[in-house]
């Protein structure tokens, strides 16, 4: 009987004990919501001065603290602590801010965040320099990125996408104004269509045109064919295709030049307007161009093929160097892009700012895409699990870098998007030609048609 009355009384705790354990590792988000935040804001707040302390983060008080702590009691002068703000719980973390003493820096906190994170219990402390004195810190309750749900307030607005989230639980954008040329490299199955799927598909709801290199045959970028102004699925046509690009670039620089009331003669290099200051009517549609597999317009099988190959490389260098002034943004995926796809790539790779390094088979690779940022990212990018696709090291305008992923999305809704959205595709008359065939959509399956309505009385 004792035996069974212990048991009950162990039982219930237990359940709680493994109900929470299960809830922590199932739904971290509804976890962190219920239990983990409670827990760590009273952790934060009980804990705040002694952790700080051992942190090496407080300062000798004020000679008029310590005169008034005197006088008021009899404790002894303890050393103080940052001041701190109010405590902001999100559904992902909370955020505190936190005025420096004199002579610190947002460094030090830095420095710690590892030392806070295990005293508060959570998943990650990031620390966000807010304005001269004032930081915040950033704490995160859980791996945000093992389930990825984007926030739900995320700045938008033209060529700018949130195409994944930060490792620090904000948006990623994808900011084509900001960074205009992007490489985007990772071993296969790493993440990468998934990557441009969401640009794609961003993108497709703003008066953008997209144009699309897919020389794996079009497999990965035709099903996006109803909103794409131009797609080659070959060499041949990609050939065709960037000369194109770079007439319609040299136009748009005439256009430039004759609102600016300079001679058409002028070399392009000393223009500094671009397209973003011509009036709205006149201004052309900015133009995306997607390059999947860009090692395929490199390699070459024949001789008589590398002149056609050079030529393509040349007309890559030159959209990468004087694409942004004229609204024409580049969007390189690879597996690798180092010297030995030849003449032209290290000089391509050097115009290609923006750099996503998902998971790569060798360090040589992360290097080509992170080496002359970070060692840090390096390595980072280097231990990115296989059961993580989507994942990435992102090299940041700053020089920092960051862990990002993507969300699910799935390809039919990506070209269901697209679908709905083609009619969106701005008029680039020189882009014309290249405009891939849509195959029109299947009707709906007899079965849904033929659904009986009820007829109303
Ligand atoms: N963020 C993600 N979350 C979940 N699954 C993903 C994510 N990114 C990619 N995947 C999955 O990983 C696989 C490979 O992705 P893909 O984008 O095709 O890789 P790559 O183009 O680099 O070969 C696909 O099955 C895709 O569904
Ligand atoms: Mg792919």
């Amino acid at each position: 009987m004792t035996d069974l009355v212990t048991l009950a009384e162990l039982g219930g705790p237990l359940a709680v004990i493994g109900g929470a354990a299960y809830a922590r590792h199932a739904h971290p988000a509804a976890y962190w919501s219920t239990v983990g935040l409670p827990l760590s804001v009273a952790r934060l707040l009980a804990s705040y001065s002694s952790t700080m302390d051992a942190c090496g983060l407080t300062v000798e008080p004020s000679r008029w603290r310590a005169l008034a702590v005197r006088a008021t009691t009899r404790r002894e002068v303890r050393p103080v602590p940052p001041r701190r703000g109010m405590i902001r719980p999100t559904s992902t973390g909370l955020r505190v801010r936190l005025r420096l003493a004199p002579g610190q820096e947002p460094a030090d906190v830095a420095a710690s965040a590892e030392r806070l994170r295990h005293a508060w219990g959570v998943h990650a402390v990031y620390v966000r320099d807010v304005k001269p004195g004032v930081v915040e810190l950033r704490l995160v309750g859980y791996d945000v990125l093992r389930k990825v749900r984007m926030p739900r307030r995320i700045d938008r607005g033209l060529l700018r996408v949130p195409v994944a989230l930060r490792e620090d639980a904000t948006a990623f954008v994808r900011d084509y104004r900001a960074v205009p040329h992007e490489l985007v490299l990772g071993a296969t199955l790493s993440g990468k269509s998934m990557y441009l799927r969401h640009l794609i598909s961003g993108l497709a709801a703003q008066p953008v045109a997209l144009a699309g290199i897919d020389c794996k045959r079009g497999v990965e970028l035709a099903p996006f064919a109803s909103r794409l102004s131009a797609l080659a699925t070959e060499p041949d046509e990609a050939a065709e295709l960037l000369p194109v690009l770079v007439k319609e670039m040299e136009d748009r620089y005439d256009l430039i030049k004759a609102r600016q009331g300079i001679a058409p003669g002028t070399p392009e290099e000393e223009i500094t307007s671009d397209v973003w200051g011509l009036p709205e009517s006149e201004r052309p549609a900015p133009i995306v161009l997607f390059v999947d597999e860009v090692a395929e317009l490199f390699l070459v099988a024949t001789r008589k093929d590398e002149e056609r190959r050079d030529e393509m490389v040349t007309h890559l260098i030159r959209l990468a160097q004087l694409g942004r002034a004229a609204g024409i943004y580049l969007e390189v995926c690879g597996q690798r892009f180092g010297a030995e796809l030849g003449k032209g790539a290290t000089m391509l790779r050097a115009q290609l700012t923006g750099r996503v390094c998902h998971r790569v088979n060798d360090e040589a690779s992360a290097k080509m895409a992170l080496g002359d940022i970070a060692p840090e990212a390096v390595d980072a990018a280097c231990s990115i699990a296989p059961e993580l696709p989507g994942l990435a090291v992102v090299g940041d305008t700053s020089g920092g870098w960051s862990r990002i992923r993507t969300p699910y999305l799935s390809l039919a809704d990506a070209a269901a998007t697209c679908r709905e959205s083609a009619h969106l595709a701005p008029d680039v008359p020189a882009l014309a030609p290249f405009r891939p065939y849509v195959p029109p959509v299947p009707a709906v399956a007899s079965g849904t048609a033929t659904v009986p309505c009820p007829v109303t009385e």
